[in-house]
Formats: structure tokens, C-alpha cells, sequence
């Protein structure tokens, strides 16, 4: 538990070259999930510093493409807003980069985290934390292709084995990168285990960049506890931000000595059906329903009834069904709050 003094010395900002991240507390890229729908309510909501698009293969932005590249959507408001590539070619990422900086990127990320099969099978992710001269030859190619500052995004090493994310981290810092993102797990580990801040707090000793720690944040006084704990410039939340929308506002809230927001049940149904709204406004009903299905898969978790409820909308054939089991999942504690 940290003391009201200790929490006005925390660092409130941090600084990616020119741009400025306050507060520094910022939603992590979730494939399927941090979408410009999820990532406008969450500015909406108050208290993050910063958003990231999903991230998007380099091989699928070219020009062409790009005018219709649903991952790379966004609105003005929510700048400064870091759009993610990943790719394991050089050239083919540095054109993807200068594409995006084109479209309004006003700072592009690289993965070298991504734990998935699909992209590590072509090289992609964090199958470039076993090849860093590869990794620092597509950050110098990238840094040479556009004007915004280049980020990094990665984890701990591919396995127990291989941890090498303290050489990862020189490598960007001397190829210009300007801040760092670390997931202080393997890749072999995925999302088991624990993400060890150790490491993170290691990376903060050894470069100069700022240095962002992403992983198991629970809440609003762990992400204050774990930014104290490592030195990070920043922290990113990413699962927690799916199950609690406004964990950044109560850390904002915290900081600042006000009564934290308790969201009720009437707030996380609105919520719901307001992501479902607004989901409706810029995609298909189904695209809508497969992103309202995988947000309940977090939200809800722990109230009794919650997994008939998740089962239940996972079953919906439409999103009107699914409107319809998410009321009647909520409305028995809606009436106990009246
Ligand atoms: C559903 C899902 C999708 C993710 N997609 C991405 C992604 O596109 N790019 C990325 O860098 N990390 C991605 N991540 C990793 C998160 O950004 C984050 O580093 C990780 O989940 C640990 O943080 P957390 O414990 O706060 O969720 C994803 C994680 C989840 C759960």
C-alpha cells in the first residue's frame, strides 16, 4: 500500500522525443480488442495518457490497402496516437512505417512481443528477440523512413533460457529508438506465470530511453505500487483496462486524493451497451457481435451468474440476443442497488 507521499512522487509524465505522455499511464495494443471504438470510450473515461492500434502486419499496408485498413482507423481525438507494426523485413516494415506516418501516426511502435504461433511461424513478434541483429536492422530501417519517433514493444526473451532483454533494450536505444514497452515475460510463457517487474526495473537502470512496464496490473493502487516499485517512466494496462474501464481514472482519481469511481452494475451494463452502440456505427452486426463477445470474455468475472451470462452471449446468433442476456445478467442487481 503506498502512502499519499509516496504517491506524489511518482512520476507523472514522460516524454516520447517531442511528445508528451500525461498522464503516463497508457492502454496497452490488444489484438481484436483496442480497436478505435474501445480506445475512444477509454479516453472518454479519463486518466490514459496514450493509446496503440492493434497491431498490424507491415505486409498488409501499402498504399493501396491503406485507405481500407479497418486496424489503422482513428479519430483525431484520439491523439497522439501510436499505431503498431510488425514484420521481420527491413525494407518491408520501413515503407509500412512511412505508410502509417502518412496516414496520422504520430509515433510508430514495433512489435517484438507477440506470442502467437502465427506470427512468430514467419518471423514476426517475438521470434525477432531470437534474431537481434535482424531486430536492430528493421528499428534502423524504420527510424531512417520517418519523422515521428519509433517505439519498441517486447518481451523478456523467447525463453528462461534466453532472457536477453537487457541486450534488447541497448539495441534499440542505440538505433534511436525512443521509448521502450517491456512485457517482462517470455514468449515460451505467453501469459503464464507472473510478469516479473525485476525486469523492468533492470531495463531502467541500464538506458537512458524511457521505459514503460506492461503486465498483471490489477488495479489502481498495484499499477502506483509497481511504477514505484521498478522506476518505469510509465505503466501499460491492458487486460485489467477490458474488465474495468475506468481503472485509469481511478488511478488518476488516486493520485489526486478524490474517492475513487465504483462503477455499478448499472454503469458496466451501460457501458456495455454503449461499446455495442458505437461498435454498430462503424462496423456489420457480426463484426459488432464478435467484439462485444470477446470483451465479455473479462467483463462481469467474479459476480455470481457471470459465466452463464458470458456462455449465453457467446451463444447469441445477433447482437440484439446478446443485448438481451446482458440485461437479464444485470437487471437482478440493478434492482438490489434501488
Ligand atoms: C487479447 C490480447 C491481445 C493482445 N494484442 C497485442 C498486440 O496487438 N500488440 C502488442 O504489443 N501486445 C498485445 N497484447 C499484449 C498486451 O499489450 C500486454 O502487453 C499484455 O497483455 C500484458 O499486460 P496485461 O497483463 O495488462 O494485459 C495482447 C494481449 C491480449 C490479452
Amino acid at each position: 500500500m503506498l502512502t499519499q507521499n509516496e504517491i506524489q512522487q511518482l512520476p507523472t509524465s514522460y516524454t516520447i522525443d517531442h511528445i508528451l505522455v500525461a498522464p503516463n499511464i497508457v492502454l496497452a495494443p490488444m489484438a481484436g480488442v483496442t480497436d478505435s471504438v474501445f480506445r475512444r470510450i477509454i479516453l472518454g473515461l479519463g486518466g490514459c495518457g496514450l493509446v496503440c492500434t492493434e497491431m498490424t502486419n507491415a505486409a498488409s499496408v501499402s498504399p493501396k490497402a491503406l485507405k481500407r485498413h479497418h486496424l489503422l482507423d482513428f479519430y483525431p481525438e484520439e491523439r497522439p496516437l501510436t499505431m503498431q507494426l510488425s514484420g521481420n523485413e527491413p525494407d518491408l516494415v520501413a515503407f509500412a512505417a512511412a505508410s502509417v506516418e502518412q496516414l496520422g501516426a504520430d509515433i510508430i511502435d514495433i512489435n517484438c512481443g507477440c506470442p502467437s504461433p502465427k506470427v512468430t511461424g514467419g518471423g514476426h513478434g517475438s521470434a525477432l528477440l531470437k534474431d537481434l541483429p535482424k531486430l536492430g536492422q528493421v528499428l534502423r530501417a524504420v527510424k531512417a523512413a520517418v519523422r515521428v519517433p519509433v517505439t519498441l514493444k517486447f518481451r523478456a526473451g523467447w525463453d528462461d533460457a534466453r532472457l536477453n532483454y537487457l541486450e534488447t533494450a541497448k539495441i534499440a536505444e542505440d538505433a534511436g529508438i525512443a521509448a521502450l514497452t517491456l512485457h517482462p515475460r517470455t514468449k515460451e510463457q505467453a501469459y503464464k506465470g507472473q510478469a516479473d517487474w525485476g525486469r523492468v526495473a533492470a531495463v531502467k537502470r541500464h538506458v537512458g530511453i524511457p521505459i514503460i512496464g506492461s503486465g498483471d496490473v490489477a488495479d489502481a493502487a498495484d499499477a502506483l505500487a509497481r511504477m514505484r516499485d521498478s522506476g518505469a517512466d510509465g505503466v501499460m494496462i491492458g487486460r485489467a483496462a477490458m474488465e474495468n474501464p475506468w481503472i485509469f481514472l481511478q488511478i488518476a482519481q488516486l493520485r489526486s486524493g478524490a474517492p475513487m469511481f465504483a462503477p455499478t452494475p448499472a454503469d458496466k451494463l451501460a457501458f456495455l451497451h454503449r461499446y455495442v452502440d458505437l461498435c454498430l456505427t462503424e462496423m456489420p452486426e457480426r463484426l459488432a457481435l464478435n467484439k462485444l463477445k470477446q470483451l465479455i470474455g473479462q467483463f462481469g468475472v467474479g459476480l455470481p451468474g457471470s459465466a452463464t451470462m458470458r456462455a449465453g452471449v457467446h451463444r447469441s446468433s445477433g447482437v440484439a440476443a446478446a443485448r438481451v442476456e446482458l440485461d437479464r445478467f444485470f437487471t437482478p442487481y440493478l434492482a438490489a442497488v434501488v
